[in-house]
């Protein structure tokens, strides 16, 4: 049977989309890898042929040398693009050996299309909204390593052939979002503070805008980045147009969960205005942005509610102390 292979797997993207991949193309079986360090097992579903393992050292033959897998979807990462300048080394392993070792494997064993997520991290410091032409410019290590990867990619496919189709998501949020780590994805901490009696913490005054992206909308685009032509050798964002600010986000979960305080935080090294185009999206990869963020939260909010209470990821040591923020200090 033909078969996908999910990396990260685990994850909120990767466990919706194996999901999502199982019920409407039913005719490939999805193969799954994650080292399970910022996903849980109990998002996998059980069809999936799951391979606890770390891409940052494992071979990957024992997954591929089947030759049954025809699709790529390289999506484990550890995307805390915040914290990535305090762990510059582990961020650049993670993210940019993993996805060679994966690249090894592709070519190797003649994938048809490797889809890669990278992130609208690329792009840096600019005037947004930003187009896929938009020459990158990241401004941390977590962008510069999804940017080395891109680039790595691009070159696998000129030198080997290698079929690629390059996503840039951006703040995507739902069902399965990790709300237990305490350095990414603003909405799922402040459902955990929530959750935990405490105040929403707001980095600055709450000004930056981001685009926040229900999951659900970007399933079927996801499964399009590796079964279109049209998405072949394509790099497209993914997301809404619909740019919010923090703190209007802050205020639309506060209704929704019934009220919270918020604390504001002093201010950290962070492009302030973040959200980009959708053309490519659209006729590419056929997004529609039809979930307004109310109604994505009350969904996330929903999940969020049912979910067990898990220890919080902390980092106990960090590579660099110099200039880290008070509210991360140890
Ligand atoms: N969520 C967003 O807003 C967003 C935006 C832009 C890009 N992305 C990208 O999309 C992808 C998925 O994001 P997500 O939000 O689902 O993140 P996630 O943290 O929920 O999932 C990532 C998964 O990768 C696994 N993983 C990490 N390092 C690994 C390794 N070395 N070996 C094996 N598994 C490993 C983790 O255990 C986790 O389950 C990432 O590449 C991320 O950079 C996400």
């Amino acid at each position: 049977m033909k078969k996908i292979l999910i990396t990260g797997v685990a994850g909120m993207i990767g466990s919706k989309l194996a999901e999502y991949i199982l019920q409407q193309y039913p005719s490939y079986e999805v193969v799954g890898i994650d080292n399970l360090s910022g996903g849980y097992t109990e998002n996998v579903p059980p069809q999936v042929q799951f391979h606890s393992l770390d891409l940052t050292t494992a071979p990957l033959d024992a997954v591929f040398k089947s030759g049954e897998i025809e699709y790529v979807y390289h999506l484990a990462a550890y995307a805390a693009e915040g914290l990535s300048p305090f762990i510059r080394c582990f961020n650049y392993q993670n993210n940019l050996v993993a996805t060679a070792n994966v690249v090894n494997a592709c070519i190797k064993y003649n994938v048809k299309r490797l889809v890669f997520t990278s992130s609208m991290a690329v792009y840096g410091i600019g005037t947004p909204p930003f187009d896929e032409l938009h020459v990158p410019n990241p401004v941390d290590p977590y962008g510069v390593a999804k940017y080395a990867c891109e680039m790595d990619i691009q070159i696998a496919g000129e030198q080997h052939g290698l079929d690629w189709c390059i996503v840039r998501p951006h703040n995507v949020y739902g069902e399965h979002q990790n709300i237990w780590d305490k350095y990414r994805n603003v909405l799922g901490i402040w459902m955990y503070q929530k959750l935990n009696d405490q105040a929403f913490t707001v980095i600055g005054k709450g000004q930056q805008k981001r685009a926040f992206t229900y999951l659900g909308d970007c399933l079927e685009p996801l499964a399009q980045a590796a079964f279109s032509e049209k998405a072949s050798r394509q790099t497209i964002n993914l997301g809404s147009s619909t740019e919010t600010s923090i703190l209007e986000a802050a205020h639309i979960l506060k209704e929704i969960i019934g009220g919270a305080d918020i604390e504001f935080l002093p201010e950290r090294h962070e492009v302030v205005n973040a959200y980009s185009t959708h053309e490519k999206a659209r006729s590419l990869l056929g997004y529609v942005d039809q979930t307004q963020l109310r109604d994505g939260l009350v969904m996330m909010w929903e999940w969020a509610q049912k979910q067990p209470k898990r220890i919080r990821k902390e980092w106990e040591t960090y590579e660099l102390d110099k200039g880290m923020y008070g509210f991360w200090k140890n």
